[in-house]
């Protein structure tokens, strides 16, 4: 079980996950923080998911006991912050990672390491205008799993498979949490040039990538990112497209 006391030893963040909710199961982390009222910054950790949410509607495999499951309920933004705030959160998670293993970022925001997933951001909103109410960021990160079930098997990875480590999940969490709070602050302050900095975090700058949009598959080279986030791919011909939504997928061979 989530050890919070342990948590705390390593926590020195002041605000990102100072008040703590640890589920041993519960249907969502994100669901949780949505439709409970808790301070900014809360954070809600749970051993397993039984509802876990991904991207795109799919599931999120939430198995018990090895992995990290956290979301974080942070104070409104304006709308078109969200993408590029998306953006920065995967390279505090990156920064937190690579002291362990070469973790990349496929656009937006997916945890890549070895060319396989390694985790996920995925931000949940209320909108009232063009204010959210209620944001909430959820991450999920293989950190020990080694016994994938059948529907990742092959396209997913963990921490403990690149390096061999085993990893206390308490510490990592607040690590986490220590480097979003500087990472945010910066970020707010427009200390934080995403477009410069995303080719420090891309796995597949200047590559080949998939784009997958409403069952259609086409290929082009990334390019980098604009400022307000968005993909900028270039075609066969040479037309740049800047892509607003679509699964990017990892087809190098086209
Ligand atoms: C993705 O599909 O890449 C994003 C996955 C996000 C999963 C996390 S796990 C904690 C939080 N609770 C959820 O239901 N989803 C997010």
């Amino acid at each position: 079980m989530f050890d919070e006391r342990l948590y705390r030893g390593f926590l020195t963040a002041e605000s990102f996950g100072r008040n703590i909710l640890v589920f041993n199961e519960t249907d969502s982390t994100t669901a949780r923080l949505l439709e409970t009222e808790t301070p900014y910054y809360s954070v809600a950790v749970a051993e397993s998911q039984t509802a876990g949410r991904g991207r795109s509607g799919r599931k999120w495999v939430s198995e018990s006991g090895v992995n990290l499951y956290f979301s974080v309920n942070l104070p409104p933004m304006r709308i078109e912050q969200l993408l590029p705030f998306n953006i920065a959160i995967g390279f505090a998670v990156c920064d937190v990672l690579r002291g362990t293993a070469d973790v990349r970022l496929k656009w937006p925001n997916d945890l890549m390491a070895g060319g396989k997933k390694l985790g996920g951001i995925l931000f949940e909103t209320s909108l009232s205008g063009s204010v959210t109410e209620k944001v909430i960021l959820g991450i999920g990160i293989n950190v020990n799993m080694t016994d994938f079930p059948d529907e990742i098997r092959g396209v997913a990875t963990s921490l403990k498979e690149e390096t061999g480590i085993n990893y206390c999940r308490e510490e990592l969490l607040a690590e986490l949490m220590n480097r979003f709070e500087s990472f945010s602050a910066a970020f707010l302050n427009g200390g934080i040039n995403i477009v410069r900095e995303w080719e420090k975090y891309s796995a597949s700058l200047d590559k080949k990538i998939a784009v997958h949009k409403n069952g259609v598959k086409a290929v082009f080279t990334e390019r980098g990112i604009t400022p307000s986030g968005f993909l900028i791919a270039e075609d066969e011909r040479g037309v740049i497209t800047e892509i607003v939504t679509g699964d990017v997928g990892y087809d190098f061979s086209g």
